[in-house]
């Protein structure tokens, strides 16, 4: 690519004065068989501006149910919440239809670990933890994040559960460094839940979004510090780790096709943010 022609990530910028440098620097990682990003990886800064508003909307949703959630409530009420004020704020929730996705929401009571369906037959108990998970479209730009609810006093394991998942996704954010690895985030998520006697699930993970639901890369919460892809400016990815108090296997609904529930039937708690890779650090995009 000459320097003078527009860059590859569509910035309208020459690409002398965009990812030339970058490219150069890319080059000599790639020299080094390190696992570098594709081109489509990368965002630049009109996306990331999109994806930034996507995730207000996403995060006010959440401050909502956050507000309303409580003991005697359905879970069909949750989705209610949410998919009516995301279409209030002129945004679509991106689980509705998706892969034949019936509702708004994910809501994933103790032992599911994920892809709950909201029903209304489903009534949050006193010592229920749920993990709401909210995507939100809006002009196009996909931002994803969620939230652990303790319904009332839960005891005090599923509490610390539910604070050590969060800190696992918080150490995994503070391991994104541009410039470091993909296996850093990994390594950090999984050294802490298992301090704790805790186990982390590999096979589901976060992902890189924000032009759709589910981009490259996978992110793994299970890694090896220095490993993997290389992280840049521009990657614009989740981080959502699921924390298992007992162990890590789990099973899929075979009724549903969605819901994963835990093997051994131990809660399981998740936080998740969207997050995109500055040239100096880190930007969450949705809590
Ligand atoms: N929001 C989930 C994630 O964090 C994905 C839900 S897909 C659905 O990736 F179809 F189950 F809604
Ligand atoms: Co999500
Ligand atoms: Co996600």
């Amino acid at each position: 690519m000459q320097v003078n022609e527009p860059c590859w990530c569509k910035s309208g910028k020459a690409y002398g004065q965009c990812h030339q440098a970058f490219d150069q620097k890319l080059d000599s990682y790639r020299r080094k068989h390190k696992i570098v990003p594709r081109r489509d990886m990368i965002k630049n800064e009109k996306q990331i501006d999109g994806i930034r508003e996507a995730g207000k909307i996403n995060t006010a949703v959440l401050d909502l149910v956050a507000r309303e959630i409580r003991p005697g409530m359905s879970t069909e009420q949750i989705n209610t919440i949410v998919h009516e004020y995301t279409l209030s704020q002129g945004a679509i929730p991106a689980t509705l239809h998706y892969q034949g996705f019936p509702k708004s929401v994910c809501t994933s009571i103790n032992d599911e670990v994920c892809h709950g369906i909201p029903s209304p037959t489903r009534i949050l108990q006193v010592g229920d933890i749920i993990n709401v998970d909210c995507t939100t479209i809006y002009k196009g730009y996909y931002a994803d994040a969620s939230r652990m609810f303790c319904i009332g006093p839960v005891g005090p394991k599923r509490q610390k559960l539910v604070e050590v998942a969060k800190e696992c996704r918080d150490l995994g954010v503070e391991a994104v460094r541009p410039w470091g690895y993909l296996g850093d985030v990994g390594a950090a998520i999984n050294g802490h839940a298992r301090k704790h006697g805790y186990t982390v699930i590999r096979d589901i993970g976060g992902h890189g979004v924000g032009l759709q639901f589910h981009e490259d890369p996978y992110v793994c919460h299970i890694g090896k510090k220095g490993t993997g892809m290389l992280l840049v400016p521009g990657m614009v990815f989740t981080i959502e780790p699921m924390v298992n108090m007992g162990r890590a296997e789990f099973y899929e609904d075979a009724d549903n096709g969605w819901t994963i529930y835990t093997d051994d039937g131990l809660p399981s708690a998740q936080w998740e943010v969207t997050l995109a890779v500055t040239e100096t650090g880190t930007e969450i995009l949705t809590y």
